[in-house]
């Protein structure tokens, strides 16, 4: 049998990374796991309970005692829970006690598909393909639009764009796990590209992994 085939693939907010994912796992029959989703269960989890999304000590235990049927609720996609899921993500307990739970879901006989912002740094720093996933603020905050606008979600397209550059800023400039790209990622810019050939120019970097 062949190595397992881990593919990391990190980028910032509305990037394209989760289609990309998902896309990615299905033409290789691997497992995806989102994990943003994660952190915005834990932060729906801590305003549903009531909680401060500025308790450490509470975003810690709810992380801890996240339970994966959590995942499914469709209130995480939502725009507010991006920036909720963005603010307890810098909490270093947070992110250790998720980092086994990623671990767990990578470490499988046949690979995972995780995308995030510190898979190919700290999750799977060992991965056979890592990709990161880049577009411009503005090209971004189009396609998160159109994407909430599609779902019903009244928008306005300058908040958004602010949105995007706010959590851009706090996420890469966190202490624990920032969102950067791997020394060995390849790095692909989709400013310009359309779903379709953002997926062929990664399943060619993923392609050509295989082949060695
Ligand atoms: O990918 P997303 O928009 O669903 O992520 C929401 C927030 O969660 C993001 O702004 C930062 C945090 N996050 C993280 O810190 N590390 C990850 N691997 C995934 C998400």
């Amino acid at each position: 049998m062949s190595a397992p085939m881990v593919i990391a693939i990190d980028g910032p907010a509305a990037s394209g990374k989760g289609t990309l994912a998902k896309r990615l796992a299905e033409h290789y029959g691997l497992p995806h796991l989102d994990t943003g989703l994660l952190y915005r269960a834990v932060a729906r989890s801590m305003l549903d309970a009531g909680l401060s999304l500025d308790d450490e000590s509470a975003a810690a235990r709810a992380a801890a005692s996240l339970i994966a049927d959590k995942l499914a609720d469709p209130r995480l996609r939502e725009r507010a829970m991006g920036e909720a899921a963005s603010r307890i993500s810098a909490v270093p307990a947070v992110r250790s006690a998720l980092l086994a739970w990623q671990q767990r879901f990578a470490a499988n006989a046949v690979g995972a598909v995780l995308d995030g912002r510190d898979i190919g740094t700290v999750v799977c720093p060992h991965a056979r393909v890592k990709l990161f996933i880049t577009a411009s603020a503005e090209e971004r905050a189009r396609r998160r639009h159109r994407e909430l606008t599609l779902r019903g979600e009244e928008t306005i397209f300058a908040a958004i764009l602010a949105d995007i550059e706010a959590r851009d800023a706090r996420d890469a400039s966190r202490a624990t796990a920032p969102l950067r790209a791997a020394e060995d990622a390849t790095v692909l810019d989709t400013t310009e590209l359309d779903p379709d050939e953002a997926f062929a120019a990664a399943k060619q970097v993923v392609d050509g992994a295989r082949a060695h």
